[in-house]
């Protein structure tokens, strides 16, 4: 059976995040397939900055000296999944700060000495760390805003990445307006779910589905500046 631990870094609660919705849907598919997912929802967990102190590579090689959620709980139970979805919001077109700090405190994961893939140097695993599926939703109706975003995840993967799954408009999906639009998408997410633990991508098709443009860009523009306007009105 796959272990799976999706790492969710909204802070938002489940009834408004994005984030969140589109995990749901994601995990439903992977346990639908036979997979054993524990979730994990950084915001309710203490998880203190990486001091730099690296003595997870010294004195204490492969345990942060740090004492919180992270080195008790979460980063064990990273180290035994098979796969690990991070799905964060997109937050100046990157990942938001909760999952940057949950990222930085893997290093324990890894040895210090340099080595060489290619022609980039990299750390050797210390401990087999999972392969991983990038997950993220922006306000913004552009697809091109996931690029910088995509290329960090590439450049850091290792070869462990194996799928990335990006959602723009994600506040405008919810609209009734777009009710079909946005089943179609949730169902392709879960499906994405399926394909992932059965055979460790997600097809063409699905990704295609699940990042259909809603609308024209003017047209959620003008949507999204009616809804601000009437907020700031009251
Ligand atoms: C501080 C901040 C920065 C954001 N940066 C971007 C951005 O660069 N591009 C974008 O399209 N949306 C951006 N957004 C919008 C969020 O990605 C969007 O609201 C998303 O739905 C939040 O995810 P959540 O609903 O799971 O919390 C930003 C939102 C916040 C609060």
């Amino acid at each position: 059976m796959t272990k799976v631990i999706a790492i969710n870094s909204s802070s938002r609660s489940d009834k408004k995040s994005k984030t969140k919705l589109m995990l749901n849907h994601l995990i439903k598919g992977m346990e639908k397939a036979g997979a054993d997912v524990d979730l994990v929802n950084l915001r309710d967990k203490k998880i203190k900055y990486c001091a730099g102190c690296f003595s997870c590579w010294t004195k204490t090689p492969g345990k942060c000296v740090l004492k919180d959620d992270m080195t008790e709980e979460i980063f064990s139970q990273w180290k035994k999944a098979d796969l690990a979805i991070y799905a964060t919001p997109l937050f100046c077109h990157h990942m938001n700060a909760l999952m940057s700090t949950f990222q930085e405190r893997l290093l324990p994961s890894v040895l210090p000495f340099f080595e060489f893939d290619s022609d980039r140097t990299v750390h050797p695993e210390r401990d087999k760390r999972p392969d991983f599926v990038w997950m993220s939703v922006c306000g913004f109706p552009d697809i091109s805003e996931f690029e910088t975003f995509s290329n960090y995840n590439k450049r850091s993967s290792n070869k462990k990445l194996i799928a990335e799954i990006y959602r723009a408009a994600a506040e405008s999906m919810v609209d009734p307006k777009y009710k079909q639009t946005l089943q179609n998408i949730l169902d392709a997410t879960e499906l994405a779910g399926i394909e992932l633990i059965q055979s460790r991508k997600i097809s063409q098709n699905t990704l295609i589905t699940i990042t259909q443009p809603l609308d024209d860009q003017k047209t959620i523009a003008q949507e999204v500046n009616m809804h601000w306007q009437e907020q700031i009105s009251g």
